[in-house]
């Protein structure tokens, strides 16, 4: 039997109060769904709050590197998924694509131990320990710049993967070169050298959006995440994580008008009036949009039935790595 949007959310709150289980929801999820988070937040944020809760079950609702996360930090926790659903730009790297990544820079006459690896938390546990292993670590999109701030004090190149939007983002801002491996012919003389992963969402935001809402509302601000392309970030009035859009967003005066380059949901609940989507497309991100309210349901009942589902698993070897490069962003 199908069950209506509120029967569900009734049987989730009633099963949330019996067991031991923290729900987490990410701002891209679903509206029902986000509703339903104890801990809701922007990568970092999630990070951060679900290390310091002591339920015995964390039921993440978001996708697979973010419930990955949880489990390196705090692998006593026991970590569930309603979709093991992979973020589209983490799937654009693995292990083998990393170590090519370091072996372009080797080509081109940069030793190993010059290179400090930078991995975006939009990256699989396993990517995550390579860069661990060698002496890198983690940034998100809302503490890249002060990562890569101390990592430069290093006098090391970056290696920065998966986003090239990002890092190449961060280092117009720090007035520093970045090359793309496989895209710039000069490595060598960068400071930042990017892997050429991107966001299919946040791709979908191009320079014709903004000359259309400009053209249409004079006046309006632009506000749009990093994970855009560069040429795009450059010609916004406002460039912030996910935290940082919404701050910036809620801070505008009621009449100002503001068209925002990220996810749709986000975007749809962060402001009643004078907000717009900067794109003429649904920008979706379907990984997020995969879990269901029903999905939430069914996992919270297999743990009360005993017999959890999705629960995420990660080996000695990687947890072990992963976790130092995700503790060092933490120290930061
Ligand atoms: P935040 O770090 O801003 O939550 O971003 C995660 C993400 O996947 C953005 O597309
Ligand atoms: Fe990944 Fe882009 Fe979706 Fe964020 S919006 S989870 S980067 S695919």
């Amino acid at each position: 039997m199908e069950h209506t949007t509120e029967e569900l959310q009734e049987k989730i709150k009633a099963l949330k109060e019996k067991l031991s289980v923290t729900v987490v929801s990410h701002f891209y999820q679903r509206d029902e769904v986000f509703e339903m988070g104890d801990i809701t937040g922007d990568s970092l944020e999630l990070a951060k709050k679900t290390m310091a809760d002591d339920s015995e079950f964390v039921v993440f609702c978001g996708v697979a590197f973010m419930g990955e996360s949880v489990k390196v930090l705090s692998p006593e926790k026991r970590v569930v998924m309603p979709k093991l659903a992979c973020c589209s730009m983490a799937r654009m790297i693995d292990t083998l694509y990393y170590d090519d990544s370091v072996k372009a820079m080797e080509k081109v006459g940069i030793a190993k131990e010059d290179i400090l690896p930078i991995t975006y938390i939009n990256s699989n546990a396993d990517v995550k320990a390579k860069v661990g292993e060698m002496g890198g670590m983690v940034c998100t999109s809302s503490n890249a710049k002060v990562i890569i701030t101390s990592a430069l004090k290093e006098g090391k190149k970056i290696l920065f993967v998966p986003d090239r939007c990002l890092g190449q983002n961060i280092a117009n801002q720090m007035g520093l070169k970045s090359a793309v491996i496989g895209i710039d012919e000069d490595l060598a003389s960068a400071d930042i050298i990017c892997y050429d992963g991107f966001c299919s969402v946040h791709q979908l935001f191009t320079l014709d959006d903004i000359t259309f809402y400009r053209k249409k509302f004079p006046g309006i601000k632009i506000a749009v995440h990093p994970e855009c392309d560069p040429a795009l970030c450059d010609k916004a009035d406002f460039v912030g994580s996910t935290s940082q859009l919404i701050k910036y967003i809620k801070e505008l005066p009621e009449e100002q008008k503001v068209a925002v380059g990220t996810e749709f949901n986000l975007v749809n609940r962060l402001r009643p009036k004078n907000t717009y989507v900067l794109s003429s497309t649904k920008p979706e991100c379907p990984t997020m949009n995969e879990t269901t309210l029903e999905d939430l349901y069914l996992t919270l009942k297999a743990i009360d039935d005993g017999a959890p589902v999705n629960e995420v698993k990660i080996d000695e070897n990687t947890q072990r790595w992963a976790k130092i490069a995700l503790e060092r962003m933490m120290a930061l």
